[in-house]
């Protein structure tokens, strides 16, 4: 790591995915080697601290046009930056209505767009997300005006938990920017990384396709 890369880390301006890997990286393979006695364990971790590892730096997020700078750690996601993060003026950042489900890349219920693409944010490091305009479904409505596609969600019917829905109307979103008259099929296939478990889908198709109709007039 050059000295000036130093200097922001230490500064706790900025941090680079590279430079959290070294630094989780080294440390692990030390882990891997410390001896076996206490004495010895204890000069191991204390070499270990004295690493150039990076366990926690605070990043800039421009979430919704709103810039956010948050303290992370390197394995922090982008969804719990949303969900759970209070920023460095002592604001929760609060952003909920993406949805934590299986936390694992399944379900698409924490689906955002990250420079107008889809993204399940619970697979994003919030390191990774630097630089990078995230959108979520608090953007999507002006006020009290829904989005044409939250709009048609309702007048179709499209929800029965509505757990799963901002991930499908974020999925509908980038769909739909790259394809403003998608087909059935194609519909099918954009909003296939997202899960339903109260079996809406027909209802969600069709709502879609109404969406699209909306908003090419
Ligand atoms: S919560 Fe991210 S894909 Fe399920
Ligand atoms: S409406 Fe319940 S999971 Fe989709």
């Amino acid at each position: 790591m050059s000295e000036e890369k130093d200097k922001k880390v230490q500064d706790g301006t900025t941090i680079s995915r590279r430079s959290f890997i070294k630094g989780v990286g080294t440390g692990v393979v030390a882990a891997t080697v410390a001896p076996t006695s206490l004495v010895e364990k204890a000069e191991a971790q204390q070499s270990i601290d004295e690493l150039p590892g990076v366990t926690e730096a605070t990043i800039s997020l421009n979430i919704n046009g709103r810039t956010y700078k948050v303290k992370v750690e390197s394995r922090t996601t982008l969804l719990s930056v949303l969900r759970d993060a209070i920023d460095v003026n002592g604001e929760r950042i609060d952003l909920t209505g993406t949805k934590q489900i299986c936390d694992r890349g399944e379900c698409g219920g924490c689906t955002v767009l990250m420079d107008g693409k889809s993204v399940y944010s619970c697979m994003i490091l919030a390191i990774d997300a630097q630089g990078k305009e995230i959108t979520t479904i608090e953007s999507l409505a002006e006020g009290d005006k829904l989005h044409p596609i939250q709009e048609a969600f309702i007048e179709h019917d499209a929800l029965q938990c509505g757990f799963c829905t901002p991930g499908f109307v974020m999925s509908a979103k980038a769909l739909l920017n790259e394809n403003p008259d998608p087909t059935l099929e194609e519909v099918k296939r954009g909003l296939a990384g997202n899960l339903c478990r109260c079996g809406a889908y027909p209802r969600i198709f069709e709502a879609v396709q109404a969406a699209a109709k909306r908003m090419r007039v």
